[in-house]
């Protein structure tokens, strides 16, 4: 049996997926799909590495050294065809963390921010906390697709005087992969109207089928200066807990800066086991991610089918990237108050509520693939139940 077939016991291990998910759906019966952990255990060369560090039973202050630079470096090369250079790498505890930073070290109080909603939720708090203002480029849907509404995009800059653009790519919550000419198309009314990109590529390693991640900043030079970006073992690896990352930016200027505001905040160091667990997953994990990827293929293969097959009331986007499942719940004629409830209620599955990443995602609902596929298979039906027992309208 395929590690990923494993289902592992997480309740009682202070998991936010399934310990604080009782409280949050309250139901005791929720079968928790929202938040983006895996339930899957992480490589097995991780765990020794990690047993090994613990077995040394000494966790004082602890240095990233050149060491584990080389594997970030060997790795982004490696799966992302991007060379960079050793002084490029800030580290950070995590993306939000680097989020934050980089908002305040490289924008002003009242300064105009642009996001592409729907969106991962903090990128509207990480603005807001800091007293800069949200500017919407809202994402096209069209024909089951999302894309960018480049026109708009370029006229909010305008008309907002955007200082800031804070990309995600591969796109939360609806599993894009942006494509070289989306990419270098923003990328140029950025540069354009001296526009700083943030881009969050948390999910880069997690690009499904034929479908090829691009860092934007790898795109060209000039591209490279005017962007920042942050990565992380955390999401691919399944490390969230041990909360180490980075960011990469061939800018002088802005990486003094943004370096700055972390050691003002008095976080110039990663957690000892964190360090340890990303040098070795660059190092060892590859295998594992081939099956990963393999696994959530397959999970999306088989909620699609399951849908199409089942119910004409719950449409599933094509998955690129990420795991993170977007559905369009639209056809069951229901609130999003109603959705909400029907999901919690009829069907006890914890799904991320569709609004929450912006009004909208009205209509729709986010569903976590990285599971065993029974774990999967059992949420499938809850909903298609649900669905069956639903009093016609
Ligand atoms: C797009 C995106 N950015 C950042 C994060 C969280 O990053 P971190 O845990 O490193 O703060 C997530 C987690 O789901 C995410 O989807």
């Amino acid at each position: 049996m395929s590690q990923f077939s494993n289902v592992i016991q997480r309740k009682g291990t202070r998991s936010v997926k399934w310990d604080y998910a009782e409280q949050l759906y309250q139901d005791k019966d929720i079968l928790p799909m929202w938040v983006a952990d895996m339930d899957f255990q992480v490589p097995e060369a991780v765990i020794s590495d990690l047993k090994e560090r613990v077995d040394h039973g000494i966790f004082g202050y602890t240095m990233p050294d050149e060491n584990v630079k080389h594997t970030i470096i060997e790795w982004l090369s490696k799966r992302h065809q991007w060379k960079i250079k050793e002084d490029w790498i800030t580290y950070s505890p995590g993306v939000i963390p680097s989020l934050h930073m980089t908002i305040q070290a490289l924008t002003n109080k009242g300064d105009h921010i642009l996001i592409q909603p729907p969106v991962y939720p903090p990128f509207y708090s990480v603005i807001n906390d800091h007293e800069r203002k949200v500017v919407k480029n809202p994402l096209i849907y069209n024909k089951g697709r999302y894309t960018i509404d480049f026109e708009d995009f370029e006229k909010q800059i305008i008309e907002n005087e955007v200082k800031m653009f804070i990309l995600c790519n591969p796109h939360n919550p609806v599993g894009r992969v942006w494509n070289e000419e989306e990419l270098l198309k923003m990328g140029e009314i950025c540069l354009n109207h001296n526009v700083i990109i943030v881009s969050d590529e948390i999910h880069a390693d997690l690009v499904l089928d034929e479908h090829k991640h691009l860092p934007v900043a790898s795109l060209t030079e000039k591209l490279n200066e005017q962007t920042v970006t942050c990565f992380s073992p955390t999401k691919t690896f399944n490390l969230a807990g041990l909360q180490a990352s980075y960011l990469v930016t061939s800018s002088k200027d802005k990486r003094e800066k943004i370096k700055s505001h972390f050691d003002k905040q008095g976080m110039h160091m990663l957690n000892t086991l964190g360090l340890t667990a990303m040098e070795s997953a660059y190092l060892h994990g590859e295998d594992w991610l081939e099956g990963l990827l393999e696994t959530i293929e397959a999970n999306r293969d088989f909620v699609m089918e399951q849908f199409e097959e089942n119910t004409n009331q719950i449409k599933v986007l094509p998955l690129e990237g990420t795991y993170l499942l977007w559905m369009d719940c639209r056809s069951l004629n229901m609130s999003q108050a109603e959705l909400k409830s029907f999901m919690q209620k009829q069907a006890k599955v914890g799904l991320n509520d569709g609004v929450s990443f912006g009004e909208e995602g009205e209509g729709f609902m986010r569903m976590n693939l990285a599971a065993p596929p029974n774990i999967i298979a059992e949420g499938v039906n809850r909903i298609l139940n649900a669905i069956r027992e639903k009093p016609k309208a």
